[in-house]
Protein backbone atom coordinates (compact mmCIF):
# COMPACT_ATOMS: atom_id res chain seq x y z
CA UNK A 1 0.00 0.00 0.00
CA UNK A 2 1.47 3.64 -1.12
CA UNK A 3 2.29 5.53 2.41
CA UNK A 4 0.06 8.28 1.90
CA UNK A 5 -3.01 6.36 1.19
CA UNK A 6 -4.37 7.47 4.61
CA UNK A 7 -3.12 10.95 4.85
CA UNK A 8 -5.79 13.72 6.70
CA UNK A 9 -8.76 14.59 4.96
CA UNK A 10 -7.93 17.84 3.41
CA UNK A 11 -4.28 16.30 2.03
CA UNK A 12 -6.09 13.20 0.07
CA UNK A 13 -8.59 15.46 -1.50
CA UNK A 14 -5.93 16.93 -3.07
CA UNK A 15 -4.47 13.61 -3.80
CA UNK A 16 -7.22 11.87 -4.77
CA UNK A 17 -10.48 13.46 -5.80
CA UNK A 18 -10.38 14.45 -9.61
CA UNK A 19 -11.54 17.07 -11.47
CA UNK A 20 -15.42 16.86 -12.18
CA UNK A 21 -15.96 15.84 -15.46
CA UNK A 22 -16.27 17.72 -19.05
CA UNK A 23 -19.85 16.29 -19.21
CA UNK A 24 -21.18 18.37 -16.39
CA UNK A 25 -19.65 21.66 -16.96
CA UNK A 26 -21.12 21.04 -20.18
CA UNK A 27 -24.54 21.14 -18.93
CA UNK A 28 -23.15 24.30 -16.21
CA UNK A 29 -22.19 26.28 -19.95
CA UNK A 30 -25.20 25.42 -21.44
CA UNK A 31 -27.32 27.31 -19.12
CA UNK A 32 -24.46 30.32 -18.06
CA UNK A 33 -25.46 33.93 -19.44
CA UNK A 34 -23.06 35.82 -21.53
CA UNK A 35 -21.84 37.87 -18.67
CA UNK A 36 -18.80 35.95 -17.24
CA UNK A 37 -17.65 38.63 -14.46
CA UNK A 38 -18.77 36.88 -10.88
CA UNK A 39 -18.43 32.71 -10.19
CA UNK A 40 -19.52 31.94 -6.32
CA UNK A 41 -18.52 28.70 -5.03
CA UNK A 42 -20.01 27.76 -1.73
CA UNK A 43 -18.42 25.03 0.24
CA UNK A 44 -15.12 25.05 -2.33
CA UNK A 45 -12.80 22.94 -0.01
CA UNK A 46 -9.91 22.22 -1.80
CA UNK A 47 -10.86 24.20 -4.74
CA UNK A 48 -11.48 21.35 -7.05
CA UNK A 49 -14.45 23.48 -8.87
CA UNK A 50 -13.41 26.92 -7.99
CA UNK A 51 -10.32 25.94 -10.56
CA UNK A 52 -12.54 24.82 -12.99
CA UNK A 53 -14.71 28.35 -12.83
CA UNK A 54 -11.34 30.40 -12.97
CA UNK A 55 -11.04 29.48 -16.62
CA UNK A 56 -15.02 30.82 -16.83
CA UNK A 57 -14.67 34.05 -14.98
CA UNK A 58 -13.22 37.16 -14.35
CA UNK A 59 -13.51 36.67 -11.01
CA UNK A 60 -14.28 33.67 -8.75
CA UNK A 61 -15.14 33.74 -4.35
CA UNK A 62 -14.67 30.64 -2.76
CA UNK A 63 -16.28 30.40 0.40
CA UNK A 64 -15.57 27.41 3.01
CA UNK A 65 -16.25 26.94 6.79
CA UNK A 66 -12.86 24.58 7.21
CA UNK A 67 -9.45 26.57 7.04
CA UNK A 68 -7.84 23.02 6.80
CA UNK A 69 -9.54 22.23 3.64
CA UNK A 70 -9.03 25.96 1.90
CA UNK A 71 -5.71 26.12 2.97
CA UNK A 72 -4.17 22.63 2.00
CA UNK A 73 -3.36 23.50 -2.00
CA UNK A 74 -2.76 27.22 -3.08
CA UNK A 75 -5.27 28.61 -5.49
CA UNK A 76 -5.17 30.42 -8.37
CA UNK A 77 -4.34 34.37 -7.01
CA UNK A 78 -7.18 35.30 -8.44
CA UNK A 79 -9.52 33.71 -6.10
CA UNK A 80 -10.51 35.35 -3.33
CA UNK A 81 -10.98 33.33 -0.78
CA UNK A 82 -13.52 33.75 2.48
CA UNK A 83 -13.02 31.24 5.25
CA UNK A 84 -17.21 31.25 6.96
CA UNK A 85 -19.95 29.50 6.68
CA UNK A 86 -21.57 29.69 3.13
CA UNK A 87 -24.65 30.80 5.75
CA UNK A 88 -23.19 33.53 6.55
CA UNK A 89 -21.71 34.94 3.02
CA UNK A 90 -22.90 38.41 1.64
CA UNK A 91 -22.23 39.20 -1.74
CA UNK A 92 -23.55 42.39 -3.54
CA UNK A 93 -27.40 42.06 -5.08
CA UNK A 94 -27.63 40.90 -8.47
CA UNK A 95 -24.14 40.88 -8.85
CA UNK A 96 -23.09 36.86 -9.07
CA UNK A 97 -23.35 35.01 -12.47
CA UNK A 98 -22.79 31.62 -11.44
CA UNK A 99 -23.10 30.28 -7.47
CA UNK A 100 -21.80 26.37 -7.24
CA UNK A 101 -22.53 24.10 -4.75
CA UNK A 102 -19.67 21.41 -5.73
CA UNK A 103 -21.06 18.02 -3.65
CA UNK A 104 -21.61 20.74 -0.51
CA UNK A 105 -24.82 21.91 -0.29
CA UNK A 106 -25.96 18.84 1.60
CA UNK A 107 -24.10 19.96 4.42
CA UNK A 108 -25.70 23.12 4.63
CA UNK A 109 -28.94 24.57 5.61
CA UNK A 110 -30.35 24.37 2.11
CA UNK A 111 -33.06 26.78 2.83
CA UNK A 112 -30.97 29.73 3.74
CA UNK A 113 -28.01 29.71 1.26
CA UNK A 114 -29.92 28.76 -1.61
CA UNK A 115 -32.39 31.99 -1.02
CA UNK A 116 -29.31 34.15 -0.25
CA UNK A 117 -27.81 32.43 -3.52
CA UNK A 118 -31.25 34.16 -5.62
CA UNK A 119 -30.59 37.74 -4.11
CA UNK A 120 -27.32 37.33 -5.54
CA UNK A 121 -28.07 36.06 -9.04
CA UNK A 122 -27.45 38.82 -11.61
CA UNK A 123 -29.96 38.67 -14.52
CA UNK A 124 -29.55 35.17 -16.13
CA UNK A 125 -27.33 34.23 -13.17
CA UNK A 126 -28.10 30.76 -12.20
CA UNK A 127 -27.11 28.49 -9.04
CA UNK A 128 -25.74 25.03 -9.99
CA UNK A 129 -25.44 22.45 -7.52
CA UNK A 130 -24.10 18.83 -7.56
CA UNK A 131 -22.87 15.76 -6.17
CA UNK A 132 -21.16 12.53 -7.00
CA UNK A 133 -22.94 9.13 -6.07
CA UNK A 134 -21.28 6.14 -4.54
CA UNK A 135 -19.18 4.98 -7.70
CA UNK A 136 -20.20 1.38 -9.09
CA UNK A 137 -17.12 -0.88 -9.33
CA UNK A 138 -17.21 -4.04 -11.19
CA UNK A 139 -16.43 -8.11 -9.76
CA UNK A 140 -15.59 -8.44 -6.50
CA UNK A 141 -14.00 -5.11 -5.45
CA UNK A 142 -18.03 -3.83 -6.30
CA UNK A 143 -18.97 -6.62 -3.79
CA UNK A 144 -16.40 -5.80 -0.93
CA UNK A 145 -16.99 -1.92 -1.10
CA UNK A 146 -20.94 -2.70 -1.09
CA UNK A 147 -21.04 -4.98 2.13
CA UNK A 148 -18.20 -2.53 4.18
CA UNK A 149 -20.76 0.24 3.05
CA UNK A 150 -24.18 -1.94 4.14
CA UNK A 151 -22.21 -3.39 7.17
CA UNK A 152 -20.44 -0.45 8.71
CA UNK A 153 -20.20 2.65 6.81
CA UNK A 154 -24.09 3.22 5.75
CA UNK A 155 -24.92 3.84 10.02
CA UNK A 156 -22.40 6.66 9.70
CA UNK A 157 -23.61 8.23 6.52
CA UNK A 158 -26.13 11.01 6.54
CA UNK A 159 -29.24 10.59 5.71
CA UNK A 160 -29.30 13.28 3.00
CA UNK A 161 -26.16 11.37 1.35
CA UNK A 162 -28.72 8.24 1.34
CA UNK A 163 -30.40 8.24 -2.06
CA UNK A 164 -29.61 9.29 -5.35
CA UNK A 165 -31.59 13.01 -5.43
CA UNK A 166 -31.23 14.73 -2.40
CA UNK A 167 -29.43 18.18 -4.18
CA UNK A 168 -32.03 18.27 -6.58
CA UNK A 169 -35.04 17.47 -4.49
CA UNK A 170 -33.73 20.35 -2.69
CA UNK A 171 -33.40 22.82 -5.40
CA UNK A 172 -36.34 21.79 -6.35
CA UNK A 173 -38.44 22.70 -3.00
CA UNK A 174 -37.29 26.24 -2.51
CA UNK A 175 -40.10 28.68 -3.47
CA UNK A 176 -36.96 31.63 -5.16
CA UNK A 177 -35.90 29.21 -7.33
CA UNK A 178 -36.98 27.65 -10.80
CA UNK A 179 -34.90 24.63 -12.09
CA UNK A 180 -33.96 24.85 -15.43
CA UNK A 181 -32.17 21.47 -15.68
CA UNK A 182 -31.77 18.57 -13.59
CA UNK A 183 -30.26 14.80 -14.45
CA UNK A 184 -28.01 12.65 -13.54
CA UNK A 185 -24.59 12.26 -15.63
CA UNK A 186 -23.02 9.38 -15.57
CA UNK A 187 -19.37 9.31 -16.87
CA UNK A 188 -16.67 5.95 -17.10
CA UNK A 189 -13.33 6.31 -15.47
CA UNK A 190 -10.42 4.33 -15.78
CA UNK A 191 -8.74 4.04 -12.42
CA UNK A 192 -6.70 1.39 -9.97
CA UNK A 193 -7.19 0.18 -6.59
CA UNK A 194 -4.62 2.89 -5.47
CA UNK A 195 -6.95 5.52 -6.41
CA UNK A 196 -9.92 4.29 -5.05
CA UNK A 197 -8.80 3.29 -1.72
CA UNK A 198 -7.10 6.69 -1.68
CA UNK A 199 -10.64 8.20 -3.07
CA UNK A 200 -12.67 6.39 -0.05
CA UNK A 201 -10.22 7.74 2.31
CA UNK A 202 -12.19 11.07 1.20
CA UNK A 203 -16.10 9.90 1.80
CA UNK A 204 -17.10 11.40 4.72
CA UNK A 205 -18.66 8.02 6.01
CA UNK A 206 -15.95 6.25 5.29
CA UNK A 207 -13.77 8.28 7.23
CA UNK A 208 -16.75 8.60 10.52
CA UNK A 209 -16.72 4.88 10.90
CA UNK A 210 -13.20 4.59 10.30
CA UNK A 211 -12.43 7.09 13.09
CA UNK A 212 -15.31 5.44 15.02
CA UNK A 213 -12.72 2.35 15.80
CA UNK A 214 -10.45 4.76 16.81
CA UNK A 215 -7.77 3.92 14.64
CA UNK A 216 -8.58 5.77 11.53
CA UNK A 217 -5.09 4.58 10.02
CA UNK A 218 -5.45 1.32 11.19
CA UNK A 219 -8.91 0.29 9.49
CA UNK A 220 -8.38 1.93 6.46
CA UNK A 221 -4.69 -0.08 5.72
CA UNK A 222 -6.40 -2.95 7.01
CA UNK A 223 -9.71 -2.43 4.03
CA UNK A 224 -6.77 -1.70 1.47
CA UNK A 225 -5.41 -4.65 2.08
CA UNK A 226 -8.72 -6.43 2.15
CA UNK A 227 -9.39 -5.00 -1.48
CA UNK A 228 -6.10 -5.77 -2.89
CA UNK A 229 -6.87 -9.25 -2.01
CA UNK A 230 -9.95 -9.44 -4.15
CA UNK A 231 -8.99 -6.69 -7.06
CA UNK A 232 -8.06 -8.34 -9.99
CA UNK A 233 -4.94 -6.54 -11.49
CA UNK A 234 -4.67 -3.16 -10.91
CA UNK A 235 -6.85 -1.23 -13.36
CA UNK A 236 -10.30 -1.29 -13.14
CA UNK A 237 -13.51 0.80 -14.91
CA UNK A 238 -15.89 3.00 -12.28
CA UNK A 239 -18.54 4.43 -13.31
CA UNK A 240 -19.82 7.69 -11.32
CA UNK A 241 -22.62 9.37 -11.53
CA UNK A 242 -23.75 13.31 -10.41
CA UNK A 243 -26.83 14.17 -9.65
CA UNK A 244 -26.84 17.89 -11.06
CA UNK A 245 -29.54 20.55 -10.24
CA UNK A 246 -29.53 24.46 -12.54
CA UNK A 247 -31.83 26.83 -11.22
CA UNK A 248 -32.56 30.57 -12.19
CA UNK A 249 -34.88 33.04 -10.11
CA UNK A 250 -38.44 32.68 -10.10
C1 LIG B 1 -17.48 17.22 0.17
S1 LIG B 1 -16.53 18.70 0.36
C2 LIG B 1 -16.60 19.34 -1.30
C3 LIG B 1 -15.54 20.35 -1.54
C4 LIG B 1 -15.46 20.89 -2.96
N1 LIG B 1 -16.60 21.71 -3.30
C5 LIG B 1 -15.27 19.79 -3.97
O1 LIG B 1 -16.08 19.69 -4.88
O2 LIG B 1 -14.30 19.04 -3.84
C6 LIG B 1 -17.69 19.72 1.23
C7 LIG B 1 -17.07 21.04 1.68
O3 LIG B 1 -18.12 21.85 2.22
C8 LIG B 1 -17.62 22.54 3.34
N2 LIG B 1 -18.77 22.92 4.17
C9 LIG B 1 -19.58 22.12 4.85
N3 LIG B 1 -20.55 22.84 5.45
C10 LIG B 1 -20.31 24.14 5.13
C11 LIG B 1 -20.95 25.36 5.43
N4 LIG B 1 -22.07 25.40 6.16
N5 LIG B 1 -20.44 26.50 4.93
C12 LIG B 1 -19.31 26.47 4.16
N6 LIG B 1 -18.66 25.35 3.86
C13 LIG B 1 -19.15 24.18 4.31
C14 LIG B 1 -16.66 21.57 3.99
O4 LIG B 1 -15.72 22.23 4.82
C15 LIG B 1 -16.03 20.90 2.78
O5 LIG B 1 -14.86 21.57 2.39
Amino acid sequence: MPAHAVDPVPRAYVRWRTPYPAALWARVDAWRSGRAELAVDLGAGTGLATRDLCARFAQVVAVDGDPAMVEEQPLPSSVEVRVQRAEEAHFVRESVDLVVFANALHWMDADAVLGNARGWLAPDGVVAAWRPLVPELQGRVQEVVQEELRTRWDRFRHPRLRGRDWTRRAVEAHEALEVVDEREITVEVDTDLDRLCGFLSTVSFVNAYARSTGDREGYLTAFWERLRAVGEGTSMRVAVTYELAIARGR
